[in-house]
């Protein structure tokens, strides 16, 4: 490694980093972490934290996951890398195009497609979408509709179905055709209603009421995550997927399921899908596939679409996407690896418990703390916090503030994520009580700075 020195000076020089203004980061270069041991990280300077981040809501089994680094490094020697692409094939990703499919057969998938992460699953979902309505003679459904909230990735499809400015604004004009719908957000929503299942319900009917406009039969999907992430982690009342689903079938729109951050265990549920009891026609998936050690992702296929797509006899489902890197063996292997340990540890039921204790703490600093305005969470361990300069007008936090908030919990041992408003909180999913008491603990010190 270079010396320290040269680290500091260097840093953020060169590069620009993503989700950042590059001049603000040369004023105020980012953090260097060095090592990471279990769920805690190493900073240049030594210190160590407790990782609430859980990497980008990838690193669910922490950073010591012997087997994945041992098969990433054994496929390194045996096949570093081939293509994919029509004509070859590797050992590593046929075992894991079998272990998806049964992992996933609950859910209804049993065809993958793989791609380097999760804004190119996405892509490749909404892509297939359209591709799928044309192979059915129904070439006018191109239309996707979306959450306001969401988060679908940065690529041009993705960004055109987000649902935050910050990420369109500056990159417009986007994918015409694509149309947002009210998300499910008790704590501020244009309903101004409170009531998840009511407001559960008033979401539906404005869905309802764009397809309507728009006409059922220039729609191809609809696109969500099954509980909002990095819009402020929003999970919806339970019968809103559920009724989303309800709604696509009638119309013959196809429910996309955007489960990068969901799928794998990260709600509590193996998938956010199947926590809902909700079988989507697509899903993309990343992150927690290879434990965010190797850049990977799957979206996967339906039986009822894998079915018109592998009966076709027109030639015009012949797949027209594809990246250099799907497939990848070494990416194949970790997954393999990561999914493997993922069953034996049973993820699932430790981010229900740790996912619950940490939302019960979260509500104790909620009375504590008057910067709070809302805690979200209660599904697994994905949970926010969002700040306020007053609890009654609901006026957003000041940027200064929650930078505040953000050294001084990280100054007593966690590092957290600041997006907008919001503290989001996504740690390992293998993280002990003791972890979580010491996040609720660092929360309590960096709150108490505001
Ligand atoms: C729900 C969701 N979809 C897509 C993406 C994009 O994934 P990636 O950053 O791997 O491209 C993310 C990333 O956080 C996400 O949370």
């Amino acid at each position: 490694m270079k010396d320290q020195n040269f680290l500091t000076e260097n840093n953020a020089r060169h590069m620009w980093h993503p989700m950042a203004h590059p001049a603000e980061m040369q004023a105020n270069p980012p953090r260097v972490i060095v090592g990471a041991e279990g769920v805690r990280i190493k900073d240049i300077d030594g210190h160590e934290t407790v990782d609430a981040v859980g990497g980008l809501w990838n690193v669910n089994l922490g950073y010591s996951c012997k087997p994945v680094k041992q098969a990433i490094s054994e496929q390194l020697e045996a096949l570093p890398y081939y293509s994919t692409f029509r004509g070859t094939s590797n050992d590593k990703v046929i075992e894991l195009s079998y272990m998806l499919r049964e992992f996933f057969e609950p859910d209804g998938l049993s065809r993958a497609f793989f791609t380097s992460g999760g804004s190119d699953s996405v892509e490749i979902c909404l892509r297939l979408a359209r591709q799928y309505h044309k192979i059915k003679g129904s070439p006018g459904r191109i239309k996707y509709l979306s959450l306001m909230k969401g988060y679908h990735g940065t690529h041009t499809g993705g960004a055109s179905v987000n649902g935050n400015a910050n990420f369109r604004t500056q990159y417009e004009p986007l994918l015409p055709g694509c149309f947002h719908v009210p998300a499910p957000y008790t704590y501020r929503n244009q309903f101004d209603e409170t009531n998840p299942e009511r407001l559960s319900a008033l979401c539906l009917r404005a869905l309802e009421e764009q397809i309507s406009f728009q006409g059922a039969e220039t729609i191809a999907a609809f696109i969500m995550e099954p509980v909002l992430g990095a819009g402020g982690v929003i999970p919806p009342h339970p019968n809103f997927m559920p009724g989303v689903r309800e709604i696509c079938s009638k119309y013959g729109i196809l429910l996309i399921a955007d489960e990068v951050i969901t799928a794998f265990g990260r709600t509590g549920g193996w998938t956010g899908s199947r926590l809902w009891g909700v079988k989507p026609d697509l899903m993309a998936t990343a992150k927690a596939i290879t434990n965010g050690y190797f850049p990977f992702g799957a979206a996967m296929v339906s039986g009822e679409i894998a079915e018109v797509f592998e009966s076709d006899s027109t030639g015009n489902a012949m797949i027209g996407s594809g990246y250099t890197y799907s497939g990848h063996p070494v990416g194949a292997a970790a997954a393999v690896a990561c999914l493997t340990e993922t069953f034996r540890l049973k993820v699932p039921e430790n981010a229900a418990a740790r996912g619950t204790q940490l939302f019960e703490g979260l509500k104790k600093l909620k009375l504590k703390h008057g910067v709070v305005g809302d805690i979200r969470g209660g599904h697994g361990l994905m949970c926010a916090l969002e700040l306020v300069s007053d609890q009654a007008s609901k006026k957003p936090v000041e940027k200064e503030t929650a930078a505040k908030i953000y050294e001084a919990t990280y100054n007593s041992g966690t590092m957290i994520r600041i997006s907008g408003p919001n503290i989001i909180l996504s740690p390992p999913l293998v993280s002990q009580a003791t972890d979580i008491d010491q996040v609720l603990t660092s929360l309590d010190k960096g709150l108490a700075s505001a």
